[in-house]
């Protein structure tokens, strides 16, 4: 063997210990990659959902649930009825049942009304005799309107559209009802001629 193929022997035996440690170090580097794009999509993807989601709302944000036939809504009276969440999930359970106040002003009047307080979102019950709504965590009451009677709500109860489709009534329970859309607030006259207060 030639001094010059020698040379490249020795070179080449030197070099397989390096080359190894090199395509090792690339094996690694793109296992690591790999690693850090799966965990970039599953925390990027609910995010950019989140952020284009009031850009393309669900349908089911847009659902009209039926509370049963007009009929079953004496005039006059204030009733406790229930709705499947649109925008819920199959595990959801009970919690998929919500529940609301319908009023019933006229023959084609209804008022619904969201079961929680505009407090702090305790559910409010309907007393008949007193014609109030109660909250039992802080003592709120509202007049049988939804407006704010006394205590520390601030506004009346949030309530739902409604509509009347071939004798049924319908509630649009896609949303639930926020102070971005139909939450109240009425102005009341105070008796000794006063500035008005929220109602
Ligand atoms: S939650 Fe109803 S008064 Fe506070």
């Amino acid at each position: 063997m030639s001094e010059k193929q020698m040379l490249e022997e020795k070179n080449k035996n030197e070099a397989t210990p390096d080359a190894l440690a090199v395509s090792r170090r690339w094996l690694l580097l793109g296992i690591g990659a790999c690693f850090n794009a799966v965990v970039g999509v599953v925390v990027a993807v609910p995010v950019i959902r989140y952020l284009l989601s009031p850009a393309k709302p669900d349908d089911a944000y847009r659902s009209w649930v039926s509370l049963g036939p007009i009929d079953s809504f004496p005039i006059g009276e204030t009733r406790l009825a229930k709705f499947q969440n649109p925008v819920g999930r199959a595990w959801d359970g009970e919690t998929d049942h919500v529940a609301c106040w319908v009023r019933r002003n006229a023959a084609s009047e209804f008022q619904v009304f969201a079961v929680n307080c505009a407090h702090l979102g305790c559910p409010v019950r309907w007393f008949p005799q007193s014609q109030l709504f109660m909250c039992p965590c802080h003592g709120g009451a509202y007049y049988a309107d939804g407006s704010r009677a006394s205590g520390p709500p601030e506004r009346g109860l949030f309530t739902y559209d409604t509509k009347i489709v071939a004798g049924d009534l319908q509630i649009n329970a896609g949303q639930m009802p926020t102070l971005a859309n139909t939450a109240r607030l009425v102005q009341i006259q105070t008796p000794d001629g006063g500035p008005p207060c929220a109602g």
